[in-house]
C-alpha cells in the first residue's frame, strides 16, 4: 500500500476534500480516495476514508472541524473505502448523528455495531436540514453499491458523487481542468469498471436519469476517487457519462498483468537466495 498524503483542499464554499492518492505497486495509474468535511453552521463529515490511512484521515478531517462540533456523519454507501474510519469518527464526535439507511445497517451489522438511537435513515430524494442549509441524498449517475446516494447542498450547489465521475491517473490532480483532457478522458473508464451493468442500460432510461442529476445544477462536484469538477468540466462529465451504457465492458487486467507486477515488486532472485 503506496500512499501519498494530499492537502485537504476547498471544492466550494467551507467545503474540503481530504484523502490520500493511492497508487497500487505496480501500476502505472492511480485513483483519489476521497472524503468531504463541509464546515457550517453543523458541520458534517460526509464518508470517512479508508483503515490503512486513518491516523493520516483523522487528523486532516479534525484540523478542519473540532470533534465536538461534528453535527453530522453522512453515508454515501457501505464500501470500504467510504466507511473505514466510521467507528473512530463516530467516537470522537459524540454529538454527530450518523444519516444513513436500513440498507446500509442491514449489510454493515456484519462489521459493526452501529448506534441506532443516533441515526437518521435518509433515503434517495429524501432531506435533512444541517444549520444554514439543506441537504439531499440523490443517488449519482453510477455506482458500484445498491446502498449509495450522492449528497447536494443547496447552499453552494456542490454535490458528493460518490463513486460516479471518476478517473484514474498518472499522477495526483486536485482540479479535472489542470489534467491532460485526453488522460483525464481515458481514466474515466473506471466508472464503467466500477458498474459493470451499464452495458445492460437502456441509454433512453438511464439519460433520464443523470437528467435528474443534471437538473441540480451542481457548481461544482467532487468524487471519492477523482479530481473536483468545475465549470465547462462538469458539463464534459455530464457528456461523458451519458455515454456510457454504448460502451462495452472495460478490459481488467488478468493472470499476464499480476505475474508483470510481481516481478516488478518482487526483489531479485539472487537477494533471496543469499538471505
Ligand atoms: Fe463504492
Ligand atoms: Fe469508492
Amino acid at each position: 500500500m503506496q500512499d501519498m498524503k494530499i492537502e485537504p483542499y476547498e471544492v466550494a464554499e467551507d467545503t474540503f476534500v481530504i484523502g490520500p492518492w493511492h497508487q497500487p505497486p505496480g501500476s502505472p495509474v492511480g485513483v483519489s480516495l476521497n472524503s468531504v468535511v463541509i464546515r457550517g453552521e453543523e458541520p458534517v463529515i460526509v464518508d470517512t476514508g479508508t483503515y490503512f490511512n486513518r491516523e493520516q484521515w483523522l487528523d486532516d478531517a479534525f484540523s478542519l472541524v473540532d470533534p465536538a462540533d461534528v453535527r453530522w456523519v453522512y453515508l454515501s454507501h457501505d464500501d470500504h473505502d467510504h466507511v473505514g474510519n466510521l467507528r473512530p469518527v463516530l467516537d470522537a464526535a459524540p454529538n454527530a448523528t450518523l444519516v444513513t439507511t436500513w440498507f446500509m445497517v442491514e449489510r454493515l451489522s456484519t462489521d459493526f455495531e452501529l448506534p441506532m438511537e443516533r441515526m437518521r435513515w435518509i433515503n434517495d430524494g429524501e432531506s435533512f436540514r444541517a444549520g444554514d442549509r439543506t441537504l439531499t441524498a440523490i443517488v449519482p449517475p453510477l455506482f458500484d453499491s445498491p446502498t449509495t446516494r450522492g449528497l447536494f447542498d443547496d447552499r453552494t450547489g456542490f454535490y458528493w458523487a460518490v463513486d460516479s465521475f471518476a478517473s484514474v491517473l498518472a499522477n495526483p490532480a486536485v482540479e479535472a481542468s489542470d489534467v491532460d483532457r485526453g488522460e483525464w478522458t481515458e481514466g474515466f473508464a473506471i466508472n464503467r469498471m466500477n458498474s459493470p451493468w451499464h452495458q445492460w442500460l437502456d441509454h433512453r432510461k438511464f439519460g433520464r436519469h443523470v437528467d435528474e442529476v443534471q437538473r441540480l445544477g451542481p457548481s461544482a462536484i467532487a468524487s471519492a476517487h477523482g479530481p473536483a469538477l468545475h465549470g465547462e468540466m462538469i458539463d464534459e462529465a455530464f457528456r461523458l457519462i451519458r455515454e456510457v451504457p454504448h460502451l462495452e465492458a472495460a478490459p481488467l487486467p488478468g493472470q499476464v498483468d499480476l505475474d508483470a507486477i510481481v516481478a516488478s515488486v518482487a526483489p531479485p532472485a539472487e537477494l533471496l537466495a543469499s538471505a
